[in-house]
């Protein structure tokens, strides 16, 4: 277990963006989570490859880019021109898994597979091999500030023991209702990288708030 913090810059300041990543690059945050939204695999719109590559000739940390986008297979190379160091995509809006992992690490980057709430982990043993990270989110994407799901837990213990059967580093990431009062919980079932958005950006002094998620 690793215990890294990706702060979400959904929930940034974006008149200030250069300012918050100036203070996450000073922070102990160990990622950047950027998450990418099309209205279409979700009922929201976020940022998309232009405001990604602005951060990355800012940010000091890698890029944890997170694809809420239907037919991600279609821009993976443009994420990595943009700076994308870390490229996740949806088991749910995969239909050739395999190759988009494959591709992803072709292009130069860590692969990571995303999966929705109601989507087992089960469904990643053939895939793991070839997985970099695991995605679990703990709400349904497309929103920041909601509600953790506390069935998340159970899915962390079975992904563990999945990732401990086989001679592979998966790293585990949990996305979503992350906050100062789950995060230890989170460490301890198992989890290596937390991804917190208004946990962090919607505290008074979200410095001491990445270093307080860690603790
Ligand atoms: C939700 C996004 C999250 C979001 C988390 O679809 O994937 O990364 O920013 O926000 P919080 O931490 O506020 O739940
Ligand atoms: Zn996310």
């Amino acid at each position: 277990m690793k215990k890294m913090i990706a702060p979400s810059l959904l929930s940034a300041n974006f008149l200030e963006l250069g300012k918050e990543i100036d203070m996450l690059n000073a922070s102990e945050a160990d990622w950047m989570h950027l998450d990418i939204m099309d209205g279409v695999f979700v009922p929201n719109i976020s940022f998309g490859i232009p405001v990604v590559k602005a951060i990355s000739k800012r940010s000091k940390k890698p890029l944890d880019v997170h694809l809420m986008i239907v037919n991600p297979d279609r821009y993976i190379q443009d994420f990595r021109d943009a700076g994308a160091d870390i490229l996740s995509v949806h088991y749910e809006a995969c239909t050739h898994l395999h190759r988009c992992l494959q591709q992803i690490k072709e292009a130069g980057m860590k692969a990571g597979v995303v999966l929705n709430p109601h989507t087992s982990v089960s469904l990643l043993k053939e895939v793991l091999p070839y997985t970099d990270v695991v995605l679990l989110m703990s709400v349904n994407p497309g929103f920041g500030g909601q509600q953790f799901i506390p069935q998340t837990f159970q899915k962390i213990a079975a992904l563990r023991n999945m990732i401990d059967e086989i001679d592979k580093e998966v790293l585990i990431e949990v996305d979503g209702g992350v906050n100062i009062d789950n995060a230890a919980d989170l460490f301890e079932a198992g989890v290596d990288v937390l991804v917190a958005g208004s946990a962090v950006f919607g505290s008074k002094n979200p410095t001491e708030t990445i270093k307080l998620l860690k603790r």
